[in-house]
């Protein structure tokens, strides 16, 4: 397996460009299952992620190739083809998204269960709840969803749960109510800019949906949608996490392509630190001189701090000059990270979904295992500010979400390299 050394203590400079959202692509590739005609996604990550995406929509009927602009094109071929099989869905969770746009457009849809991950149970109750109360029939047969549906319909639906809205669940819903008979209102729809810009490419493809960016969606169902050209928006987790790179580093970064739009929080979190966030033409800059302040730090859906940001602002807080509190509210277990932060010499105590965090003036470098894309994320970044080498283990994660991170920071002089397996 791949690992990545990393030797600390550099503190980065310079430009490093965005690249298309990960979450925002996966279910807009989904959604092109919708649509009559060639659909051109431009923007879309080079990732693990995308790929299995590709290897779903094959499986079921879908061309969908990698052009050598870096854009995908996809064509529905055949449209018998009904099931999202367990070695795929098993592998990445947002195989769920092909759920909605199956019972949408061929009525009936067998999608794998996708089990657990490495931070908790990762529900799907609601995702099931908004398609049956569009009209669908759904049961569980062995590990799978079995789901059919005659024609949906447009109803009522209130989308949230414990933990308040889901973005892959909305994203389910709303490509059912695209193509259902009538008037569709999700309440408390995510209002995610992943989920806009779904929105906003079914509204490009000829979908009717109003409220997008908004806790309330409204959709009028219409007959087809169409074969389109869509670019997909920056990843601003990506955005954040090279933010946070500048910072912790007590460097200054500039990401290009960044939208500040839609980091508001984390921005406001890192200012509270210390960090100077700069907007720029296109872009925003990171700035830090010294230790980072400590802050309370609690994850919320949109438009609150993110939850795949929570592990990069620990590091960050890792070596802040005082004691910090994180929350993590929407995945209780998101904490794997902190037992290799602690490796490296961070003091941090987990207590139910907070964590402690006692700022310590320096990390130091250590082997340390990558757990799940955001934590190893984390770890790249303490890694980048303890003295000495630090050996970050099972990459594969990183290479789920992040399109060629080691690059990207040696463009920022940091030292990190790839050892191949
Ligand atoms: N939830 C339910 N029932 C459901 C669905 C969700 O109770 O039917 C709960 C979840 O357990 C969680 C909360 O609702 O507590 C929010 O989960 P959500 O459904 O919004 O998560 P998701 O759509 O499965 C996406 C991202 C995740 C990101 C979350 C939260 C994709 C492919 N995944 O997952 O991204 O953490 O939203 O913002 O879009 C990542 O990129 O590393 C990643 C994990």
């Amino acid at each position: 397996m791949d690992r990545l050394l990393i030797e600390g203590g550099v503190r980065l400079r310079g430009h490093v460009a965005v690249s298309g959202s990960k979450n925002a692509a996966l279910p807009i590739l989904a959604a092109t299952i919708l649509c009559d005609g060639e659909c051109r996604i431009r923007n879309v990550p080079d990732l693990r992620d995308v790929n299995t995406m590709m290897e779903v929509l094959r499986t079921l009927g879908v061309a969908a190739e990698r052009n050598a602009d870096g854009s995908i094109s996809t064509r529905v071929l055949d449209e018998s083809p009904i099931e999202a099989p367990y070695k795929l869905v098993s592998t990445m969770r947002g195989s769920i998204s092909v759920m909605g746009p199956l019972l949408a457009k061929r009525h009936r849809a067998r999608v794998s269960l996708p089990g657990g991950c490495n931070f908790g149970v990762r529900p799907i109750d609601l995702h099931v709840k908004g398609l049956k109360a569009l009209g669908a029939r759904i049961e569980v047969e062995h590990g799978y969803l079995v789901a059919q549906a005659g024609e949906l319909r447009g109803t009522e639906i209130y989308l949230g749960g414990a933990f308040g809205s889901t973005v892959l669940g909305t994203a389910n819903v709303l490509c059912g109510a695209v193509l259902a008979r009538g008037t569709t209102v999700i309440e408390n729809s995510a209002c995610e800019p992943e989920v806009e810009d779904l929105a906003n490419f079914l509204v490009a493809a000829g979908a009717k949906i109003r409220g997008f960016g908004t806790c309330k969606l409204v959709v009028e169902g219409v007959e087809r949608l169409n074969g389109i050209e869509y670019s997909i928006i920056p990843d601003r987790i990506e955005a954040g996490t090279f933010l946070l790179a500048g910072a912790i580093t007590g460097g200054e970064v500039t990401v290009d392509g960044a939208r500040m739009d839609h980091l508001f929080a984390v921005v406001d979190k890192m200012r509270e630190c210390g960090v100077e966030v700069t907007s720029m033409p296109g872009g925003a800059r990171a700035r830090l001189n010294g230790r980072p302040r400590p802050t309370e730090v609690t994850t919320l859906p949109y438009p609150g701090v993110p939850t795949d940001l929570q592990a990069q602002l620990m590091a960050l807080l890792s070596i802040a000059d005082g004691i910090s509190i994180v929350t993590e509210k929407i995945y209780p277990d998101r904490f794997i990270h902190v037992a290799e932060l602690d490796r490296l010499g961070a003091r941090i105590r987990k207590e139910g979904p907070n964590a402690i965090i006692e700022g310590v003036p320096a990390l130091s470098g250590a082997e340390v295992m990558a757990s799940d894309l955001r934590a190893s994320a984390a770890l790249v970044l303490a890694g980048l500010v303890a003295h000495g080498e630090t050996i970050v283990n099972r990459v594969y994660h990183i290479d789920r979400g992040y399109e060629r991170l080691e690059e990207k920071l040696q463009k920022l002089g940091a030292r990190i390299h790839r050892d191949k397996a």
